[in-house]
């Protein structure tokens, strides 16, 4: 066996409030539970399992706009459920940590249709009713539909939206990190003073996208800025994280692009000035774990059964803003410069795929590379994606819900433990602390130092 890892794995349930996620068609498994996801058990009974397996936190994804690029319309998506109906992820937050004491919340939400002002607010209200247990997947969409659905003609460029992106991070680091100082409340009854009014500061922000003229309204919360994760590796996309991201999501058919990508993430990172080691980077993964390998690849065959690779499609095709439904299965694909995901556009050209080898990916209905085997035979792979993708760790899909979280709580956690490469047992603190040890607030290498009380050269609150 290889040598041993010199840290934990970190691994979170890559999960969705709705009936078909990444791994399309499986909600039609005998076994599969994702219909309910409209009751609120089956988002507590979810967060339970997580936390016996002692996940992370769970990532939730989350898309505005319906995928109309395949066929041009929604009738794949509608009968399949690729991402349609889909709720809302932050309403699922409260009662998933009422019932945790530890499991962490990765929440997707796109800078592109909410103001910053109330975002702020909301986000620093579950970081409180979590008592720091919040990150932010920062997403800038890549669907027309949603730009449609919110009165405009149809999204910006690629570029432009990163560039908005940065001023939106940028009002809520005054917002977050500028607006309270720590020492602001005091909440003394006998002298009548909850918070002190000199030390809460007033933030003025005039830009290109956003005007703010206000005082943040929630008191500092334990992380005050959510963890921030970041997806999406174009060129542009890099920069961002640079600048922002603590935990970088990749979508990677194998080790060597997991390597590649890791390597220009922390490459920018370090250019941009800050430590590369602080910066996570987590691969998309699904695992398929039983107790004999024969079992487990019985179980590959029937989920392979469950799975629709034309819904797989009809997503990948939105990713892409490509409707691939007018190629035919060996024509070649002009995959070019995307205005919707350009790191998955530019994979696809690198690798010259057809509509037949896109198809033959999404075998299992989803794009991320399935592991199959005995607890010991997924472990070594984990443990090798790690090691030559140069990564941190895992968002596992869910194939079968909550199947797939299952086995992996119950067979491949106590593998990896043995091997001293999974943690087994809760570091105390906030998400921030136990990702990265250095306690809970945002260090001062990062970006958001610029806009705390005192360093108002570059424009924080007043
Ligand atoms: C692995 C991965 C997961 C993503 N998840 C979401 C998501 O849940 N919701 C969303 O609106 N966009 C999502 N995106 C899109 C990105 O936030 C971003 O808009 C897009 O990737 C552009 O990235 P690029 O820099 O690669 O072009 C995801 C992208 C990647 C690569």
């Amino acid at each position: 066996m290889a040598d041993r890892l010199r840290k934990h794995i970190l691994v979170n349930a890559f999960s969705m409030n709705c009936v078909g996620h990444i791994n399309h068609g499986q909600w039609t498994h005998p076994r599969d539970t994702s219909i309910d996801y409209k009751r609120l058990d089956h988002w507590t009974d979810l967060a339970k399992t997580l936390e016996r397996g002692l996940f992370d936190a769970v990532f939730l994804a989350d898309i505005l706009g319906v995928y109309d690029v395949y066929g041009g319309g929604i009738d794949v998506p509608a009968r399949e459920a690729v991402q349609l109906p889909v709720n809302d992820p932050m309403m699922l937050v409260s009662a998933m940590a009422a019932v945790t004491k530890h499991l962490g919340f990765g929440i997707t939400v796109n800078v592109n249709n909410e103001a910053p002002y109330t975002f702020a607010r909301r986000m620093s209200t579950l970081d409180h009713l979590t008592d720091g247990r919040i990150g932010w997947n920062i997403v800038t969409g890549y669907l027309d539909s949603a730009a449609r659905a919110v009165g405009r003609d149809g999204q910006t460029g690629h570029d432009l939206r990163y560039d908005q992106a940065d001023e939106y991070l940028e009002v809520l680091y005054k917002l977050w990190e500028g607006s309270w100082e720590d020492g602001a409340v005091l909440g003394d009854r006998a002298a009548r003073i909850y918070a002190d009014p000199s030390r809460i500061h007033r933030v003025h922000h005039r830009g290109q996208f956003y005007q703010v003229d206000g005082y943040h309204l929630s008191e500092p919360s334990r992380q005050r800025t959510p963890v921030l994760f970041q997806a999406g590796t174009s060129g542009r996309g890099q920069a961002f994280a640079a600048r922002h991201a603590e935990c970088v999501f990749i979508s990677v058919p194998d080790k060597a692009a997991a390597r590649a990508a890791s390597r220009a993430v922390r490459k920018a990172v370090a250019d941009a000035g800050r430590d590369p080691q602080d910066i996570r980077i987590l691969a998309g993964i699904a695992v398929i774990a039983d107790r004999s390998e024969k079992a487990a690849q019985e179980r590959l065959a029937e989920y392979t059964a469950s799975a629709s690779p034309e819904a797989g499609l009809a997503h990948y095709s939105a990713s892409l803003g490509i409707d691939f439904d007018r190629y035919g299965l060996d024509d070649p694909i002009p995959f070019g410069q995307s205005n919707a995901i350009q790191s998955a556009a530019k994979l696809a050209q690198s690798r010259g795929y057809t509509k037949r080898a896109l198809l033959d990916q999404l075998a299992m209905g989803g794009r991320y590379p399935p592991i199959t085997g005995t607890a010991a035979q997924v472990a070594d792979e984990l443990e090798d994606w790690i090691r030559e993708g140069e990564i941190d760790g895992f968002n596992l899909t869910r194939i079968v819900t909550p199947e797939s979280y299952v086995d992996f709580a119950d067979l491949v956690v106590p593998e990896l433990q043995s091997r001293g490469s999974y943690k087994t047992e809760y570091a105390e603190g906030s998400l921030r602390h136990r990702t990265f040890g250095k306690g809970d607030r945002l260090p001062a290498t990062h970006t958001a130092q610029g806009f705390r009380p005192g360093a108002r050269l570059l424009g924080a609150a007043e």
